[in-house]
């Protein structure tokens, strides 16, 4: 009798821990689908139509890739905090480049190290042996002396990747060796790998059949008049120009000298499967003149649209910028041309038209205007005079730009006008100058503004400005001193919430 009570109370403990912990589990569950998808993304300085995680820091985007109907962007994390640290790959996913949705992290640090930045990759031919079609990351691991390259593979669609047991699979000892970029090259029937020297300035270049075993195929190094640098990020593809077609080779570098920090240049030239030639032009040319677009690199499988994401922060304050509980945005999606200026290919970069999707109707301004959460003003200046442009708001912060007609420049004053500057002194920069690289007698500048951003880009992409702000209230006014213009705007409605 006694045992038999013993044992029925034994059972009522047991359903009590085992519903107790079941409870547990799903609060958990909830506290995480809540903390990923329903967060009010409301806080100041949040940007509303800029991707940013619901929490923590992240930097470089990685692994951007189209895959079965889905646009994946992983990212540099910190799963654990504000700074950086523990670097993880962070993912969220779209369907328009434009709506993002976070997911859980994708790939955590493992006995090799941390997970730096890197690519992904369909392996269609199942040439990896992993399986047909295997949606593959290839990332840097790196502990505290060496970056070496690793591989893993997904077996949910990218929800969650398995390491390679194999890694790395390009050994290395040093810290200087990163940021694979992998792409399959059709005429050589072979992968091929690019990666960043760090400190030692270069892109070395490898090739595989199999993703397993790489072949060292040569060193991209050149001499540029850029002081004190590292090369990070590389990123190589063909685009069309004229009537054939040219490689581009990314580079991010950081710093680009004492006060700009972090940037991205490009090349151009020939790519033939071993040996990346670079065109001579007036080298470093930049892919963006503003403090705050790095580390930006392509998506994979996108037909014949290649659409680049960047790093909306720059290393000289990233750590310290003012905002919680998340740090850093991803700059807006664009689209890549070449375009001709002068006799010349420029790599030219225009906002993916898929942003339509968030805009309101246009209407014409003339000074004062009424903000949404964002908006984008569309500017049509005369170039027959110098002009100076004035974004302002009620609390008279403001930022400045002018524009050179003789020297076709555009100045911009990202100072302490703008909005709070002082969390860190190398935040307020002097003047950022860039050409605007146009011909006839106006320039059109589309200029998109959110909580804590302001890009402007030419209408045809030969120019563009990422700029970082933190003003106190949405600019609400334009003025536009010294040439005739035109001016319109249309909002741009918050991606949290569902359109
Ligand atoms: C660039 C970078 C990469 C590296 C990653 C680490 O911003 O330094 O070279 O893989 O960040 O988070």
């Amino acid at each position: 009798m006694n045992n038999a009570i013993f044992k029925i109370f034994n059972i009522i403990i047991l359903l009590v821990f085992i519903t107790s912990f079941n409870l547990r589990n799903m609060n958990q569950n909830e506290e995480k689908s809540s903390s990923l998808t329903q967060g009010g993304y409301d806080e100041v300085f949040r940007p509303q139509i800029h991707y940013t995680p619901a929490k923590n820091f992240m930097n470089d985007p990685n692994g951007l890739i189209f895959f079965e109907g889905t646009y994946h962007l992983y990212y540099q994390y910190n799963p654990e905090g504000n700074v950086w640290g523990n670097m993880s790959w962070g993912h969220a996913t779209s369907k328009d480049l434009i709506h993002w949705e976070e997911q859980p992290v994708a790939i955590r640090p493992n006995e090799l190290g941390f997970i730096f930045s890197g690519s992904c990759v369909i392996d269609k031919e199942n040439k990896a042996g992993f399986g047909e079609n295997k949606l593959m990351a290839i990332y840097t691991s790196s502990d505290q002396i060496k970056q070496q390259q690793s591989i893993a593979y997904s077996n949910d669609g990218g929800q969650s990747f398995i390491n390679y047991s194999g890694n790395p699979v390009i050994p290395n000892d040093d810290e200087n060796l990163r940021d694979p970029k992998v792409f399959w090259h059709e005429e050589t029937k072979k992968w091929i790998m690019i990666l960043a020297k760090g400190i030692l300035k270069g892109v070395e270049i490898y090739g595989s059949e199999n993703l397993k075993e790489w072949k060292h195929l040569s060193t991209f190094v050149i001499d540029i008049p850029v002081p004190d640098i590292q090369w990070e990020c590389p990123d190589l593809f063909q685009l069309d120009y004229k009537d054939s077609k040219k490689w581009v080779l990314l580079v991010s570098v950081n710093p680009r000298g004492s006060f700009l920090g972090s940037g991205t240049m490009y090349f151009l030239g020939n790519f033939d499967g071993q040996t990346f030639t670079p065109d001579p032009l007036n080298y470093p040319i930049w892919f963006d003149y503003g403090m705050d677009s790095y580390a930006g690199v392509t998506y994979s499988n996108t037909g014949d649209r290649r659409i680049l994401i960047a790093w909306m922060n720059n290393w000289l304050y990233a750590p310290e910028v003012p905002v919680s509980p998340w740090r850093s945005a991803m700059a807006l999606p664009r689209e890549l041309k070449l375009i001709e200026y002068e006799g010349k290919p420029i790599l030219a970069s225009t906002v993916v038209y898929e942003i339509n999707k968030i805009a309101g109707p246009w209407k014409k301004i003339e000074s004062q205007f009424e903000p949404g959460v964002a908006y984008q003003i569309k500017l049509s200046i005369s170039l027959d005079k110098d002009s100076k442009i004035l974004l302002k708001n009620n609390e008279g912060e403001r930022f400045i730009f002018e524009i050179k007609c003789g020297t076709r420049k555009l100045i911009a004053y990202r100072n302490a006008a703008t909005g709070k500057t002082s969390f860190n002194p190398k935040f307020p920069v002097p003047s950022l100058e860039a050409p605007l690289n146009v011909s006839g007698d106006n320039v059109i500048l589309n200029i998109f503004v959110d909580q804590s951003s302001i890009e402007i880009i030419t209408e045809n992409g030969s120019m563009s400005m990422t700029n970082l702000i933190f003003p106190t209230s949405i600019y609400n006014s334009l003025s536009v001193y010294g040439v005739s213009y035109k001016a319109e705007m249309r909002n741009l409605n918050s991606i949290w919430r569902k359109n």
